[in-house]
């Protein structure tokens, strides 16, 4: 996600702030009474959690939880020396024990997971080793927090249900915009029938990350820095919406997937690719004779695939990373009332018979402030410090308070094999000529009678 200020389009002041607790340590907040009330067991206990790939991500996890007086971090992973000492360093100055380190090899997260005073993980590594490391925790009777996309694969996607079946240990996909504020306000929307019965979705991934893909100049690999030593590999092999849960996890929660509805299936389309080979051809530090000139990039620039649901609603999902454009994640909803397209720099809502001009936009602040979500009325003040506008706090949040209760995480195993299997799905519908592609059940049927249970608590 960018580190953008998602409270743009809000009003400061009009929000009802219920705790006073600003930039200090996170140890008691009051709770409201809206809401199922959560398990109160073990609530003030400190919970013990490791983290597993320390770079530029786990450390804004590392950043969260190290305001939070509740939990102590016995012990961090990562083969990186350098991202290691930047952690320790955070976790010192924070005035908090140093953290045991594991860093020999790929598989020390493996020691790390033997630890008995550890009683969940962060993990924050590149794609391919989210589920091995999720499944390992999960066997070791951890919990896990794992980055997005959980899986890469629709077996990795099964290895993830199986697993949390056979330990009943969860697994939390550690998915942020779901908490986006504008998100949640919508969320609520939907939960009262502003939108009435909902019909079509829109969202995507639309980021530029050609410098993020090569860096410094147009390295990748294992000569290159940040994701650049990673993720650029995927675009290469790959023809895939590649990262599509940041857009569909948000549309996934308003439509109550897995939770009495369901992905049925899905057909993509891909555009050619242009991008990253242009950028490489007129970056200073490539040209038309440089190596990476000569690639043949799978991922074409746009890649958009169309999901429909059980419920009859459709979902349009797109995969744009390779060429200029400000950052979005494209978000609308539309349903019988009416619909809204809103996004950092565009927020516009028409609900028929409530906006006040005949078939006429009207800005949503109004909306987004009356319809703010209690969990964002609650801990709006002290989460707005944290990462990409104040998300990353609840998501953070939500993982340690599942943890320390022993309860089941708001986004699950299920939703992380539903919403990381649109990769191999898209994958395999382009590569069979936009053929529709059937999303396994991965609930078994128990998304039938499942209740909906994300945001819904008092707490987190
Ligand atoms: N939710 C969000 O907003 C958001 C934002 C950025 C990144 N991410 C996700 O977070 C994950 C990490 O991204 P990042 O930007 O931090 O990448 P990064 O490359 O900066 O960090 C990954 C870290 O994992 C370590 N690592 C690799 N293999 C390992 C192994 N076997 N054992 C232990 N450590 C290992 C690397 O050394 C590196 O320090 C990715 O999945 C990415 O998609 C999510």
């Amino acid at each position: 996600m960018k580190n953008d200020d998602v409270h743009k389009g809000f009003r400061r002041r009009d929000f009802v702030m219920t705790t006073a607790v600003g930039g200090a340590a996170f140890s008691f907040i009051p709770s409201l009474s809206y809401g199922r009330r959560s398990s109160r067991k073990d609530k003030s206990k400190k919970v013990a959690i490791g983290f597993i790939g320390v770079g530029g991500r786990g450390r804004s996890h590392l950043r969260n939880i190290l305001k939070r007086d509740d939990v102590v971090i016995p012990a961090i992973c990562d083969i990186d020396p350098k991202a290691v000492e930047l952690a320790q360093n955070m976790i010192v100055k924070a005035g908090r024990p140093k953290a045991v380190v594991y860093s020999e090899g790929d598989y020390a997260f493996l020691k790390l997971l033997e630890r008995s005073d550890m009683e969940g993980v962060i993990i924050a590594t590149p794609w391919n080793w989210h589920t091995p490391m999720s499944v390992a925790a999960m066997k070791a009777g951890k919990y896990a927090g794992v980055e997005v996309s959980a899986a890469t694969t629709l077996s990795e996607c099964w290895d993830l249900v199986n697993t949390y079946e056979e330990t009943g240990v969860p697994t939390m996909i550690l998915e942020n915009v779901c908490y986006r504020r504008d998100v949640m306000a919508v969320l609520n929307m939907v939960r009262q029938h502003i939108f009435g019965e909902l019909i079509h979705m829109r969202c995507g991934y639309r980021h530029d990350l050609r410098d993020v893909k090569f860096n410094p100049g147009v390295t990748f690999g294992e000569k290159a820095r940040g994701e650049a030593r990673w993720r650029t590999q995927h675009s290469l092999k790959r023809n895939a919406d590649l990262y599509p849960t940041h857009g569909v996890g948000p549309v996934a929660t308003w439509l109550n997937i897995n939770r009495g509805n369901r992905f049925l299936y899905l057909t993509s389309h891909a555009t050619k690719s242009r991008g990253l080979h242009r950028y490489i051809v007129n970056n200073p530090a490539g040209g038309p004779d440089h190596p990476n000139a000569k690639l043949k990039w799978r991922l074409g620039d746009v890649v958009t695939s169309l999901i429909t649901t059980y419920g009859g609603e459709t979902i349009l999902v797109t995969h744009d990373t390779n060429s200029p454009k400000p950052y979005s994640l494209d978000f609308s909803i539309q349903g019988t009332n009416g619909l809204a397209d809103f996004d950092y720099n565009r927020q516009r809502i028409y609900i028929e018979n409530k906006s006040p001009k005949h078939d006429q936009w009207e800005a949503m602040n109004d909306w987004l402030t009356k319809y703010d979500h209690p969990l964002w009325k609650k801990y709006g003040d002290y989460a707005t410090g944290s990462g990409h506008g104040g998300m990353d706090f609840f998501v953070d949040h939500a993982f340690v308070e599942t943890v320390k209760r022993k309860v089941e995480p708001p986004l699950d195993v299920y939703d992380a094999a539903a919403w990381s299997s649109i990769t191999p799905l898209s994958e395999r519908s382009l590569a069979e000529g936009s053929t529709p592609q059937y999303f396994p059940d991965f609930t078994r049927g128990r998304w039938i009678n499942r209740k909906p249970v994300f945001a819904l608590n008092d707490d987190y």
